[in-house]
């Protein structure tokens, strides 16, 4: 079935499906194609945000950590570890027999500056970083091996033109840090999946370099399972062929793929290129926040029919794609309320702002059922 008559077939489903879908679960729905997953936050598994972790334990059979395995939470100074959130989050997962994930462990962003630094201030030699991107990554892969199944290895390594960023860990180590840290990962815990994470590789020439950087890995024999497609979206960006494209080029390469962090931004563009980069903030104008009492019906049936058709592109790819993970779980609590500008009202998931399906839920479940 190619994805446009899964989409249609949906599209027709989806006006009928409303009091059907409601009755089913994500995880159900999309049960023969993938595992479907959520980002999830400290509140969804310590108990304060109870209705997060009820709706998380009936819709997804696989997590991810929104924030708290990233180094500088996990890793805050040079003598000290804080591992009780990431422990209460494997606890959560395993409690619920779901397949963990690990997020992240090499990133540009969210690690303290000391990782770069000597006592003096002054830059750490390569043999000196290799050391400490070692004993951080055997310290916590170890630490939870054959519990966290799949690691986020290296995050975002790619400039837009598809040339390796000039990060602190390019400029020190060189280039061959991405290969020493999926070297130190499989070390630590050799049946892990092993990932390499990136946003924007829809865009052709990003893509290409994620193409030959992943290939050159492979050629040296670094295990690597899977590329993650981050899918952060925007209703016009991108285009379902360029998904459809980039599922492919990665998926001949001999690598599975994942969608790692899906949402769906409908506000109104604050910034030119479409960056998932952390630090990219930008200022909302006084038109950027649009939708504060409620996402009106037209752009809600947009939204949906978004979301079927990015679904009809997975579908099609089953048989590459192991997992679709959305990076938040409704959206109160998506990033995507404050960034790349901070406070404002986004609709970006399939929940609403009290845990309730949106149209775009329906979309998704109809599509799934469209395509048995
Ligand atoms: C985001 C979190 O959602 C925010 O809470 C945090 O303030 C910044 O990071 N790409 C990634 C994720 O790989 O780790 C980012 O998560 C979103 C973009």
């Amino acid at each position: 079935m190619s994805y446009k008559s899964i989409v249609l077939a949906a599209l027709v489903a989806g006006s009928v499906c409303l009091p059907l879908c409601a009755q089913t679960t994500l995880k159900e729905a999309f049960h023969d194609s993938f595992r479907i997953g959520a980002a999830i936050h400290q509140a969804v598994f310590t108990g304060g945000d109870a209705g997060g972790a009820t709706l998380v334990q009936a819709q997804f059979d696989t997590i991810s950590p929104e924030n708290d395995l990233k180094w500088e939470r996990v890793h805050p100074t040079p003598q000290g570890f804080n591992f009780d959130p990431a422990d209460r989050y494997v606890e959560f997962g395993e409690k619920n027999h779901m397949f963990i994930v690990g997020h992240c462990l090499v990133w540009h962003n969210q690690v303290p500056r000391w990782v770069f630094e000597d006592d003096k201030g002054q830059p750490v030699t390569r043999e000196e970083l290799l050391r400490r991107m070692h004993d951080h990554i055997a310290a916590v892969v170890g630490r939870y091996r054959g519990r966290i199944r799949g690691w986020d290895v290296v995050n975002e390594a790619l400039n837009e033109d598809g040339t390796l960023r000039r990060s602190e860990w390019q400029r020190i180590i060189g280039d061959d840090y991405i290969a020493k840290a999926f070297e130190y990962a499989h070390e630590a815990d050799p049946k892990a999946e092993l990932y390499y994470n990136e946003y924007s590789l829809e865009n052709e020439a990003k893509r290409k370099g994620g193409v030959e950087l992943i290939r050159k890995l492979l050629a040296q024999g670094i295990p690597v399972t899977a590329v993650g497609l981050q899918g952060h979206y925007r209703m016009d960006w991108p285009g379902v062929e360029d998904v459809d494209a980039s599922i492919a080029a990665f998926q001949a390469l001999g690598v599975k793929v994942n969608i790692t962090e899906l949402d769906v931004d409908v506000l109104p563009r604050v910034r030119r290129d479409q960056s998932a980069d952390v630090s990219a903030r930008a200022e909302g104008g006084a038109n950027s926040n649009p939708y504060t009492a409620g996402l009106p019906a037209p752009q809600q049936q947009a939204l949906a029919d978004r979301y079927a058709a990015l679904f009809g592109v997975f579908l099609k790819h089953r048989d590459a794609i192991t997992r679709v993970t959305f990076w938040g779980v409704t959206d109160r609590t998506s990033w995507l309320n404050d960034f790349p500008a901070r406070g404002r009202t986004n609709y970006p998931l399939l929940f609403d702002r009290e845990g309730k399906p949106k149209p775009a839920f329906d979309a998704v479940v109809a599509a799934a059922r469209a395509s048995r």
